[in-house]
């Protein structure tokens, strides 16, 4: 049995202001009507024998995400939930998703971890490779899907490999390694799914993070299970779920465990980490503009301008992303979208 598990959490703030802490970046539409959820909740459903999938989030995107998931779930897969009342990053979410499957299917069944956020355009290549990993995971190896590099991103994972095996995890390098890393030629990006047992996690972490194990179990233990809405739901206990040490999967366990392995792919992957990247997914006219929404442009060379109601006139400019919201606006140069992420820290800053 194979239980994808789609993590969804943290507001994507380097895509504000579409994305913010109400609307997260799982939730943007792309041009085709769905949503990057949806689209992971898809990639899941297809896989062959697939019953079930268990999305961990804040409780408070429960009912929104309830909704996204009935609007495309022809398949009839159960939707079941775990969910947080605030993030403590995706090491304990992992964790809760591991002890709560344990408990319901014992330590064979198969966990495919999946952002929330990512798009992977060739399915065919996503199934092979998650086919792939499971008989890696079925030998209680920690399996990680391997991107070729194509820039030295600092936002990411690389992983040394040679084969399936891998020699060394390092989580976002600095920018001087990731370059040394993707001129090497034996790096791969890690991106961020994971395939492994119920059985091979608990291992793992019981050795490497054992005080997040052992802190995800407490909670889970005071947590309430409810069904409704047609859902299995599971609360973590707010109180319990604070005393759990935050830390991300990649660096409490991926960098750290001998059991890790990796199946190179090439599927089409692409993390949409900034207004760049999804400028990229579009058509660029003969100009090399690419817009969305009501714009008139004159004398405009690559630029991607969204709008959404408002009409948005642009003049003799050049590689700018503007992005216009009924209640903010954006203007960066392109090479810069990355540090919107800053904007977005000040404006909560300022609450
Ligand atoms: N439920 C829950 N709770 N989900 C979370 C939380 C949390 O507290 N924090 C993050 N997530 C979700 C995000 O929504 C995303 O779907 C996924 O977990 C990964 O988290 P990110 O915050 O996006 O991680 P990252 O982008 O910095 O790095 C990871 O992904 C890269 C590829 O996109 C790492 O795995 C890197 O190694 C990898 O290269
Ligand atoms: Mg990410």
């Amino acid at each position: 049995r194979l239980i994808p598990v789609i993590l969804c959490g943290g507001a994507g703030s380097r895509l504000w202001p579409v994305s913010r802490e109400a609307h997260p970046k799982p939730f943007i539409r792309l041009a085709d009507g769905q949503s990057l959820l949806q689209k992971a909740f898809l990639r899941g459903a297809r896989l062959p024998g697939v019953e079930e999938i268990l999305t961990i989030t804040n409780r408070e995107l429960f009912f929104k995400m309830a909704d996204e998931f009935r609007e495309v779930n022809d398949t009839g897969v159960t939707t079941s939930f775990i969910l947080e009342p605030f993030g403590r990053n995706t090491a304990a979410a992992v964790a809760a998703a591991g002890l709560r499957l344990a408990q319901t299917y014992g330590e064979e069944v198969a966990l495919l971890v999946l952002a929330a956020d990512h798009l992977i355009s060739d399915q065919d290549a996503f199934e092979c490779a998650v086919d792939q990993a499971l008989g890696l995971a079925q030998s209680g190896r920690l399996v990680t899907f391997g991107i070729q590099p194509d820039a030295p991103e600092t936002g990411y994972g690389y992983i040394e490999a040679d084969g399936n095996t891998v020699l060394r995890f390092v989580e976002k390098p600095s920018l001087d390694k990731a370059q040394e890393y993707v001129d090497s030629g034996r790096f791969l990006w890690n991106s961020g799914m994971f395939c492994f047992t119920v059985g091979g996690l608990l291992a793992q972490m019981g050795l490497h993070c054992p005080e997040i194990l052992a802190a995800t179990q407490v909670c889970l233990d005071k947590s309430r299970v409810a069904e409704g809405q047609g859902f299995k739901q599971v609360e973590l206990d707010s109180d319990s779920f604070k005393q759990v040490p935050e830390n991300s999967i990649d660096y409490a366990l991926m960098e750290k465990s001998q059991q890790v392995s990796v199946v190179p792919c090439v599927m089409g992957w692409s993390d949409i980490g900034s207004w760049n990247a999804i400028s990229n997914l579009a058509e660029a006219d003969a100009n090399g503009n690419r817009v969305l929404g009501d714009t008139i442009l004159q004398d405009v060379k690559g630029c991607y301008i969204q709008s959404d109601g408002r009409v948005v006139g642009v003049v003799g400019v050049e590689d700018l992303v503007i992005i216009d919201t009924p209640d903010a606006l954006l203007v960066a140069n392109k090479d810069a979208t990355q540090d919107v992420k800053k904007i977005y820290a000040q404006l909560k800053a300022k609450g």
